[in-house]
């Protein structure tokens, strides 16, 4: 598959028709909204883990020197927390251009976390979209232990920043939704030790 997604996702026309659209969040964009919504909620996708294997050459990396991002696997029982977020179709060229580097537009059936606006008489799931980097693309690094994946965090930069700013918002935003990611946090526990080893 190419490495640049726009195109493919571009032809994606399930939603299409549809004046809104749910957008799962499970990297960056649960931290980082740079775009319009409507809405936003917590949420979590069920059969799908979430896992710094997908490389970066575009926001946390370089091509000649890639960083390490999420993106999520099928593992069943397994259960993805994130943020969804309301859209109008236009927002997807945004976020179609942000994800470029090897995601593709997936539809995903959301659970809604937020049990206060569940009661209140909003759904409390919804049919939407989330953003995959499968194995089969070109960025794609797959599995490495948890401590390796720290160092090649520590050590990658781009033009969207440190890839260590990306891992630690991330893990902030997590512990602000209250939500416990063992991958997420052990990386994050390894990379605290590695800077506290270099200073
Ligand atoms: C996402 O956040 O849902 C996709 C991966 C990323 O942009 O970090």
């Amino acid at each position: 598959m190419s490495a640049n997604t726009i195109e493919i996702n571009r032809q994606m026309d399930k939603f299409a028709g549809h004046h809104s659209v749910w957008v799962f969040g499970y990297g960056s964009l649960i931290y980082k909204a740079d775009f319009p919504y409507l809405q936003r909620r917590p949420a979590s996708i069920a059969g799908w883990s979430r896992r710094f294997w997908q490389g970066s050459h575009d926001h946390r990396g370089t091509p000649a020197a890639p960083g390490r991002v999420v993106t999520i696997i099928p593992e069943a029982g397994a259960i993805c927390h994130g943020m969804a977020y309301l859209i109008t179709p236009a927002v997807f060229e945004h976020l179609d251009y942000r994800e470029k580097n090897g995601y593709l537009r997936v539809a995903v059936e959301m659970a809604f976390d937020d049990a206060d606006a569940a009661t209140a008489g909003a759904a409390d799931a919804a049919e939407g979209v989330v953003y995959v980097a499968r194995e089969d693309n070109e960025a794609f690094l797959g599995e490495a232990s948890e401590e390796e994946i720290a160092r090649h965090i520590a050590r990658s930069a781009g033009p969207s920043g440190p890839n260590s700013d990306y891992l630690t918002h991330l893990a902030i935003a997590l512990r602000e939704l209250g939500k416990h990611d063992a991958h997420v946090f052990t990386i994050e526990q390894y990379l605290l030790e590695l800077i506290a080893s270099n200073t």
